[in-house]
């Protein structure tokens, strides 16, 4: 069985853009041994156009080999013109305003999304990477194995949460925490089952 991660940027205060969930502000700490740490680590997660600027191959990819975008994270590039975003994993987009998708490497899913992401956690292959947004992550809360937080050093003040779920603790595990540059935590946490 395959996990869904939340993979995401925060603030310290736990919002993952402004209100409309613009996260630009966080641009400037990516650089130094963090940026060389998701190169290594995570290189499935930069963008197609960011690894082909970085000059980094995707393909040898350990952790994620399917991404699951809300259709508003996945707007984000395709009002920039990138309509399949990261065309090195399998890509759906969750939606019930589009009925086509944009692009042949795009897969739209509906209807009860936590009974599709249980199926395709039953598949073979690498994880599945829950790339966002706030609600999205509301629905899929339950279907959550992993959580990889990239939390930066701001505070925002308000903003987009990282999930519109209501009030529900889940006991999470943490297993592993690094720092890079003094400045950006990675940490890891497994949903406690
Ligand atoms: N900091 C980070 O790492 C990070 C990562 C990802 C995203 N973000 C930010 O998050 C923002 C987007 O988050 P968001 O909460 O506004 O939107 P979202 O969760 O990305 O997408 C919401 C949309 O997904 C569809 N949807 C959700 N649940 C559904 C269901 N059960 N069935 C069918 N469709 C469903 C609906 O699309 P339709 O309206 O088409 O029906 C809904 O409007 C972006 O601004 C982005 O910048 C930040």
């Amino acid at each position: 069985m395959r996990k869904l991660t939340y993979f995401i940027a925060t603030s310290v205060d736990g919002f993952i853009g402004d209100p409309e969930g613009d996260g630009n502000f966080f641009y400037q700490w990516v650089g130094g041994e963090f940026l060389e740490y998701l190169k290594a680590e995570y290189p499935e997660t930069i963008s197609a156009a960011g690894l082909a600027q970085l000059g980094v191959d995707a393909s040898q990819a350990k952790h994620f080999d399917t991404v699951l975008m809300g259709r508003g994270t996945y707007d984000v590039g395709w009002k920039l013109g990138d309509a399949s975003p990261y065309a090195h994993l399998t890509q759906y987009v969750v939606t019930r305003s589009l009925t086509e998708a944009p692009d042949p490497a795009v897969t739209l899913l509906q209807g009860d999304v936590a009974a599709e992401v249980r199926r395709l956690k039953a598949e073979d292959g690498l994880g599945i990477w829950l790339c966002g947004g706030a609600d999205l992550a509301a629905q899929l809360v339950d279907e959550i194995d992993e959580y990889v937080i990239k939390t930066y050093p701001v505070f925002a003040g308000t903003g987009m949460p990282m999930s519109r779920a209501g009030f529900a603790p889940r006991e999470l595990v943490l297993e592993d925490v690094r720092t890079f540059d003094g400045a950006v935590v990675v940490s890891r946490y497994a949903r406690k089952r």
